[in-house]
């Protein structure tokens, strides 16, 4: 999945690794503190924690130490991603040793399955571990753990469980984006990935509780929906004997309202179809921006990847989509150093890069995850040393890329969504393109959630310095 970030470039995703947010305050009878690592699919899988908690009178609190239980949604599709976690573990562990023995202290998500038996019997460092799929089940094991004083556990993997009926408590969301998971797992096994272990089996939800939820976001005055999964283009319903595509679902959500505007991640090159590209480029409302992860710019790496995709089915899958969808802007994930990688196949990442120009990129070393099929049939061989010199090319690269891009627009016009105050100034407001990228600019009587006309005037290579446009009245 695609980190969340305003940034355009992460060195090996540290933003990957940092908490995004932690629960607002609502009272129960204990109270729950939440924090969540990893990609946009676990910020979406904390919305309905937060709901189930709800729903059975636990509270929410932002300070951890108003807490009563510290739930750490975890994140473990890299190794530096599972230490964060873990030495965050380590410290609410020491704080319930010095003087709070009451504090019950749990972890979710994709670490579970795998850490379970570390994390309870050898490191003793939790009192609750549950899985993806087995939130439904939290206040229970919640209840039990406290009842028990015993280690409540639930890491059962689901075919089917996809919390359709389960409303999301976004309760950390600026008002005008939010995330809607319309599919849970992967089938696809990537030989380097860890998440078809951690998150299980593809199913995808029923398109009228997608297509509900999303009607609830804009009666809410919600001006943007992300449609999540591992692997969005691989999403297939069948109603009354009609299989649904993704392809359709994004065409029915985009005529919900023309004011809603429609993205998604992440897609998978390999499905990625015409009849998608066309939903693109007839619905205005389907922003013209697809993350579309590559990983590698060599055909041998890519089998051995086992993307199912060559280095030239990828570049005319790029040429088509710019043929059918003019302007449309890419971002892609890579990974650096993968087993067995010379240097002229990482010469062949750069060359793809090149030759793509992508706007965005979320770039990593390669990073061996137990019981992967990399992990048991390749040795990873690319010394530290190496891949991170290769990594800093890559990063390097793709600077230049997006500062050169970036150029490109000055002096274009933009409609961008305002998502809120800007960093640098409360007298600025920032926002994304229908293209994602981020653009500041002065706040005039514009506020969150309006659609602003700018041009751009300057940029850096991860934002766009904009000017609004004056719209002359009529007197
Ligand atoms: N090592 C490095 N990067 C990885 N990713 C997934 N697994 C690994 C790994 N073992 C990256 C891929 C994926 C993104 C979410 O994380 O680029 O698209
Ligand atoms: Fe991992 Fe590949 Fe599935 Fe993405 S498509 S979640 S990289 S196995």
């Amino acid at each position: 999945m695609q980190p969340i970030t305003d940034i355009d470039i992460i060195q090996d995703s540290e933003d990957l690794d940092t908490p995004k947010q932690v629960s607002a305050e609502v009272d129960g009878t204990r109270n729950v503190y939440l924090e969540t690592y990893g990609c946009q699919m676990n910020v979406s899988d904390s919305e309905i924690v937060a709901s189930v908690l709800r729903k059975d009178g636990f509270g929410l609190t932002r300070n951890p130490d108003d807490a009563d239980i510290v739930l750490i949604n975890t994140c473990a599709i890299r190794e530096n991603a599972e230490q964060k976690v873990r030495r965050r573990l380590s410290t609410f562990r020491s704080k319930k040793e010095k003087g709070r023995p009451d504090l019950t202290l749990g972890v979710l998500g994709c670490m579970a399955e795998r850490l379970r038996h570390k994390l309870l019997d050898e490191e003793k460092l939790v009192d609750l571990v549950v899985g993806p799929d087995a939130y439904r089940d939290l206040p229970n094991l919640l209840h039990q753990a406290n009842d028990s004083g015993q280690a409540a556990v639930n890491v059962q993997l689901s075919r089917e469980e996809t919390y359709a009926d389960i409303s999301p408590v976004r309760y950390d969301s600026n008002g005008v984006s939010a995330f809607v998971s319309i599919m849970r797992g992967c089938d696809n096994m990537c030989s380097f990935c860890v998440v078809p272990f951690t998150r299980g089996r593809e199913r995808s939800r029923p398109m009228e509780s997608i297509l509900g939820e999303c009607q609830q976001l804009v009666d809410a005055g919600f001006k943007e929906v992300t449609v999540l999964g591992q692997n969005v283009n691989s999403y297939r319903y069948d109603k009354n004997g009609k299989a649904i595509s993704f392809a359709e679902l994004l065409y029915q959500i985009s005529l919900l309202s023309p004011d809603l505007r429609i993205r998604y991640s992440t897609s998978h090159p390999k499905d990625c179809s015409d009849e998608l590209l066309h939903v693109h480029r007839e619905r205005e409302n389907v922003c013209n921006f697809i993350h579309l992860p590559v990983q590698h710019g060599n055909t041998e790496v890519l089998e051995r990847m086992r993307r199912t995709y060559s280095r030239d089915e990828y570049l005319s899958l790029i040429d088509r989509a710019r043929s059918i969808v003019p302007g449309i802007s890419f971002s892609t994930d890579i990974i650096a150093g993968f087993c067995g990688e010379t240097e002229e196949q990482h010469r062949d990442t750069l060359s793809l890069m090149e030759l793509v120009r992508y706007d965005h990129a979320f770039m990593f070393m390669y990073s061996e995850r137990p019981d992967t099929y990399a992990a048991r049939k390749y040795e990873d061989d690319i010394p530290l040393d190496v891949k991170k010199r290769r990594l800093t090319e890559i990063i390097e690269l793709q600077t230049g890329i997006a500062k050169e891009k970036n150029e490109e627009e000055i002096g274009r016009i933009h409609t961008v969504l305002v998502e809120g105050t800007s960093k640098r100034s409360d007298e600025q407001l920032c926002g994304r393109t229908d293209t994602n990228k981020m653009a500041i600019f002065d706040r005039l009587d514009f506020k969150k959630g309006d659609y602003a006309e700018v041009r751009v005037t300057d940029c850096t290579s991860a934002t766009l310095l904009a000017e609004p446009m004056i719209v002359e009245t009529a007197h």
